[in-house]
């Protein structure tokens, strides 16, 4: 769908409109409408045919025009969540008209604090989240009707929401994808085919047989029980002055996690599929960069790599020597994401002097069970990087909570055999996981996302596309800094 802004209400040529309207009652917004609908919209509210109860919509027909009334709640109570729920509405009246062209007023729907221009790019990023399908491997799946639809609002602002909004689909889509179809040569052509549609991006894939000569046997390690070859992927758009330090992004990749040796329960398994889940937004936000053109360096890498059980899989008690020279001992295969992201995050920091250094990782049950799908896990020794991060999540809704990386829960990783090993028991199973990832980004500015529980949604399933709007805003953001 093409997402367009108009500056007035006056242009409007479409047939079909969309409104919103508060509890308070018709609004100075609302009579910016053409006067036919205002008229029709007057009438209607009389007739008590309209609610402004958050999420309802009524649809009122009269000649050609049709006119789309959506309840938008108590403006006092209006957040960011019943914002996005108003727009939602909007979008499944659009697709119960089968509308294919259509022009959205939103003035209406304000929020505290925040301007009629970021509203306009949260509505365009939401319209545009709402007509995504997935399609691929449904004989019957059939695309939204809406081909095209007008913003009133600010160009830049509009242009701006819809390219996230193509970013979170695409990590919607990688996320959904089966394991089957998207295996870690999927997402280096997908890496590929993001660099021949950008002239901007550059692809790096660097395979298998190069990971082993390089010396990345943590990466390794995970790679060599499946059929599917690994891949390290890095995606570069150097939109930044020449030679400055890159913000750089590594995602885990695990596009089937088994649990290896150390295998896992049968009983949902096939969500495992989404354990590259990190990597698909690191491509999310490579495609809204791409897009959005910003003046910095920025660097997108995943690790890719199946994680299944077989003759030469790695065993419980193998000890390996990592990309960094450090050695680990594994003592669970199913905790192997740390052991694909230690190696990704040693050749990120040796091959570009990262700025900034952020992985996102489907990482931990441990981080699931503590926050829900509502935050993501954030781990970090940097308070300001934090805090960057967080104000990010609260700005998109797209929230994050601080759990501790603290040097004394370290020792709970500490082995026998090895200079370290990959799990640290029952305690504090985000930490120890983050704790792992600290021993190899000594001295960088660098923070640890864990997504397990926010990157997938079980009702209705499917990919949720977080947290690549927070991800986007915090580049942008701290970058103008
Ligand atoms: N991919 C999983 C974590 C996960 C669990 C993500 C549920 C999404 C939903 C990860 O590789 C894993 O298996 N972690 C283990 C670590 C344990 C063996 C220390 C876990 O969390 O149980
Ligand atoms: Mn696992
Ligand atoms: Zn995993």
């Amino acid at each position: 769908m093409e997402i367009t802004a108009l500056s007035n209400s006056s242009s409007i040529d479409h047939s079909v409109i969309v409104t919103f309207i508060a509890e308070q009652g018709l609004s100075q917004g609302n009579q910016s409408l053409p006067a036919e609908l205002s008229t029709m919209l007057k009438a209607a509210v009389e007739r008590k045919q309209v609610s402004s109860k958050l999420g309802k919509s009524a649809t009122l027909v009269s000649g050609e025009h049709t006119l789309i009334v959506v309840g938008a709640g108590e403006d006092a109570k209006r957040d960011l969540g019943a914002f996005d729920k108003a727009i939602a509405a909007a979008a499944s009246a659009l697709e119960a008209v089968e509308a294919k062209t259509a022009t959205a007023v939103i003035d209406t729907l304000t929020i505290e604090n925040k301007s009629a221009a970021q509203l306009a790019e949260r509505a365009a990023t939401e319209f545009a989240k709402a007509t995504y399908r997935y399609t691929e491997t449904k004989t019957d799946a059939k695309p939204a009707h809406i081909e095209s639809l007008a913003i009133i609002g600010d160009e830049a602002s509009v242009a701006k929401g819809a390219a996230i909004a193509q970013g979170i689909n695409l990590t919607r889509r990688l996320g959904d994808l089966p394991g089957n179809i998207a295996t870690p040569s999927y997402l280096a052509n997908q890496a590929e085919a993001l660099a021949s549609e950008f002239s901007h991006i550059n692809t790096k894939v660097i395979d298998e047989k190069e990971l082993e000569t390089m010396g990345a046997a943590a990466f390794i390690s995970v790679s060599k029980g499946s059929t599917e070859p690994g891949k390290l992927i890095a995606m570069e758009y150097l939109g930044g002055n020449d030679g400055d330090a890159p913000y750089v992004f590594v995602g885990k990749g695990i596009t089937f996690d088994s649990g290896g040796i150390s295998i896992k329960p049968g009983q949902g398994m096939d969500e495992m599929k989404y354990d590259m889940g990190g990597a698909a937004s690191v491509f999310g936000l490579m495609q809204a960069v791409a897009l959005l053109k910003p003046n910095v360096n920025v660097i997108g890498v995943v690790a890719a790599a199946e994680n299944m059980p077989a003759g030469n899989a790695s065993k419980p008690g193998d000890v390996v020597t990592s990309l960094s020279g450090k050695t680990i001992e594994i003592l669970n295969t199913d905790a192997e994401g740390r052991l694909v992201l230690c190696d990704a995050l040693t050749w990120a920091i040796n091959e570009y002097k990262p700025n900034t250094i952020l992985d996102i990782a489907t990482l931990t049950g441990a981080c699931m069970m503590a926050l829900g799908n509502v935050n993501s896990g954030l781990m970090t020794e940097n308070d300001e990087l934090a805090e960057a991060i967080i104000a990010s999540g609260k700005t998109t809704n797209d929230r994050f909570w601080r759990l501790p990386l603290e040097k004394e829960y370290q020792e709970l990783i500490d082995s026998p055999f090895a200079d370290m090993q990959n799990i640290g028991g029952r305690l504090a199973g985000a930490t120890t996981a983050a704790c792992f990832l600290a021993r190899f980004t000594d001295g960088q500015r660098w923070a640890h996302l864990d997504i397990a529980g926010t990157a997938w949604q079980s009702t209705p399933k499917g990919g949720s596309g977080r947290p690549v709007a927070a991800l986007v805003d915090f580049l942008l953001s701290d970058s103008s800094k």
